[in-house]
């Protein structure tokens, strides 16, 4: 327990280097949304009558380390990112919270180019608030939660000094990206996002698990001495070895080691809900790019990767209304693009994207 407590406590404390100004904020959100009865519907009560739904109306606390450049922005000062991580990670993905990993902070390295970003926990993660019941924590509640903050960031200033931003570019990682996409799908011409960046994440990445497994316990059975009280619905995953390439030289043995170590919660609904990645976005009308590493083991398995341009195709047609699509694949970079050797290049593209999508 006393490491879990130094560790977020190192988060507060890390310098990133004279350039950059982080504080941990909390922001409360309202969320009102029709989640399906049953969370293992794979998409997430889309595609379902009201007589399969259930209302979730509440309030959740969603925590967040926000981050800005020190001296005058060389970017515009009116782009945020909003940093979404993926299932059983939390905001750490953009930035691991220990000296030996800084070159692995997404947060500092765009941080050190001029820009601000936010990384949150999802409702049910980390600091953020955690429903009594795992199937409150749906993509409906998480995606509106994200939704919610965005449209806050643009109308309510979020720190004295800070005023609210012109534009919020989504960087979404996994399920993050699929979060991302069901704010899309939902808000349409209405959505409070610019634009997606969206790693790691394809609209057919084959049929989630439904169902606590030995790979992916209840988070309860897996840690009881930090879990033990939580409702079995919350899961967690041990081993993220299939989050790194198979090329075991590619990233440092140590982050896989830091990466088990703080690991966090998910739930089955969030587990089983991904088929929402595949249905159509009709009417977002911002920009969109994907980011997929050719070494993810898990998203790039049998060579799905290989034909960029069939890729690209493939999942553009989603984005119809979207002003621009596009698709990049990193050559060496696994699942977890933050986390290993090939972390630089997967943070120019990023970016890239963003400077891009900032004009
Ligand atoms: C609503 O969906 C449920 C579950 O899919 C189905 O059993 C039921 O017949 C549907 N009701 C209507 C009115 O379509
Ligand atoms: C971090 O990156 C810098 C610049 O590339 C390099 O000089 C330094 O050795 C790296 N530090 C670690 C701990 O990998
Ligand atoms: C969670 O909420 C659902 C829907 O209201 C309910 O069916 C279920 O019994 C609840 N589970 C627990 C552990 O309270």
């Amino acid at each position: 327990m006393l490491l879990f407590a130094l560790v977020i406590l190192f988060h507060f404390c890390i310098a990133f280097g004279a350039s950059c100004n982080c504080s941990p904020v909390f922001i409360p959100v309202h969320v009102d949304v029709f989640v399906p009865k049953d969370p293992t519907d794979v998409f997430a009560g889309l595609k379902s009558n009201s007589s399969s739904l259930r209302r979730v109306d509440d309030i959740y606390n969603i925590y967040g380390v926000f981050c800005q450049p020190e001296s005058m922005p060389t970017r515009d000062p009116g782009v945020l990112q909003l940093l979404v991580h993926g299932i059983t990670y939390t905001n750490q993905y953009w930035s691991p919270s220990v000296e030996e990993f800084q070159n692995y902070s997404y947060t500092a390295f765009s941080c050190d180019r001029g820009l601000s970003s936010l990384a949150i926990d999802w409702v049910g993660v980390g600091l953020s608030t955690r429903p009594a019941n795992s199937s409150d924590v749906q993509y409906p509640t998480v995606a509106s939660a994200l939704s919610q903050l965005a449209h806050h960031l643009k109308t309510v200033s979020l720190l004295p000094g800070v005023p609210p931003f012109r534009a919020i570019i989504g960087i979404g990682h996994s399920s993050g990206s699929g979060l991302l996409t069901f704010t899309a799908i939902v808000d349409g011409t209405r959505s409070p996002f610019a634009a997606f960046i969206l790693t790691s994440a394809l609209s057919d990445s084959g049929a989630a698990p439904t169902a606590p497994s030995p790979l992916i316990p209840s988070a309860r059975d897996d840690t009881p001495l930090r879990w033990g009280a939580l409702d079995p619905g919350y899961i967690t995953a041990p081993s993220r070895s299939i989050f790194y390439p198979a090329d075991s030289a590619a990233f440092s043995p140590r982050m896989q080691l830091f990466d088990a170590f703080t690991r966090d919660v998910g739930t089955v609904a969030m587990l089983a809900q991904t088929g929402v990645v595949s249905l159509v976005a009709q009417n977002y009308a911002g920009r969109v790019a994907k980011v997929l590493g050719a070494a993810d083991q898990f998203i790039c398995a049998d060579d799905r990767c290989e034909d960029v341009a069939a890729l690209s195709a493939a999942e553009g047609v989603l984005w119809p209304a979207a002003k621009s699509f596009e698709l990049v694949v990193l050559q060496n970079s696994g699942h977890d693009l933050n986390l290993d050797f090939f972390a630089p290049a997967a943070f120019r593209t990023l970016v890239g994207f963003v400077n891009k999508f900032s004009r």
